[in-house]
């Protein structure tokens, strides 16, 4: 490239940095200036031809064709390059024995039902029963009582409650932990299952030759006063996807529990009936961090 050329490209983006000199708001200014020359960077990096820029925009406008508040395909973008866990690496630094957090996913939904301590938040979704008990602690070991438990998975067809047409609320819900910060549920045996590929984000995949398969999980969030929010899954040690891999980068060794198989007759825990069905159970034991410090 020439001299002259490389000064050309170079002015643009030091124009277009400029611009945003005077926002008031200094973060604002920092996003839009980092922004700037990142994208123009890319740019410059491939060479993009034009038709390579037109198709980006199609590709994003069809991203937001298909977007309404029950399918989300910006957030499945963000999660298939990364950019989702990258955000939740920068956001939650390792913290003492803190538990690890993962990726949030499009399919949380507020006000989920209050199910109480031993409730079963499945509501009828179909699947194997499973027993989920734990603990929710601070740093230094003390039991965080109150603490707020979500719980929120896809059903053993692989759908979320919000993918199906009709209203049916199954699959999520929520408690509080007890004094001694324990919490138990019944849910169903988590199954892997694909991320919606049937829009732009699936041809992206499929023109990569990458799978949408997300490695089985149970997705948890958990909140309690003065301390860092966590939101994260739990993962069935022997799922066959953990070795083939997870759509959205979401796993973490640490997180990955066993899931263990009770034959048909192995009485519940909690006195439940399940007549001739096998169920299973894990135990999964929650650190939260020091919530960060206010700026
Ligand atoms: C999920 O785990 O629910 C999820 C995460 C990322 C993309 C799609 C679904
Ligand atoms: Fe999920």
């Amino acid at each position: 490239m020439t001299d002259a050329q490389e000064r050309i490209e170079q002015q643009l983006t030091d124009e277009v940095v400029a611009s945003f000199a005077g926002a008031p708001d200094p973060r604002l200014r920092e996003l839009m200036g980092a922004l700037t020359r990142h994208l123009h960077a890319f740019i410059r990096e491939v060479r993009l031809s034009e038709q390579e820029w037109k198709h980006a925009i199609d590709f994003l406008t069809a991203a937001g064709h298909l977007t309404d508040d029950r399918r989300q395909e910006f957030i499945l973008l963000s999660d298939v390059l990364g950019a989702s866990m990258q955000t939740v690496a920068v956001n939650n630094e390792a913290y003492r024995d803190a538990t690890e957090a993962t990726v949030f996913g499009p399919f949380f939904v507020e006000d989920s039902p209050m199910i109480g301590n031993g409730g079963d938040i499945a509501f009828g979704a179909p699947g194997t029963p499973c027993w989920v008990e734990g603990t929710v602690r601070d740093t230094d070991g003390h039991p965080v009582a109150g603490a707020r438990v979500e719980v929120w998975e896809a059903d053993e067809d692989g759908f979320y409650d919000v993918q199906y047409t009709d209203s049916r609320v199954t699959g999520r819900g929520h408690l509080f932990t007890e004094d001694d910060g324990g919490f138990r549920f019944w849910c169903v045996l988590p199954t892997p299952y694909p991320i919606p590929h049937d829009g732009p984000v699936g041809a992206l995949l499929a023109a990569v030759h990458r799978s949408p398969m997300r490695a089985a999980h149970l997705h948890f969030m958990v909140t309690a006063a003065k301390l860092r929010t966590l939101v994260t899954h739990i993962f069935v040690e022997d799922d066959p996807q953990l070795k083939i891999g997870d759509s959205v980068f979401g796993v973490k060794e640490s997180l990955v529990k066993r899931f263990t198989e009770q034959p048909a007759g192995t009485p519940a825990p909690d006195g439940r009936e399940l007549g001739d069905r096998a169920w299973t159970r894990a135990r999964f034991d929650v650190v939260l961090a020091e919530a960060p410090a206010q700026t």
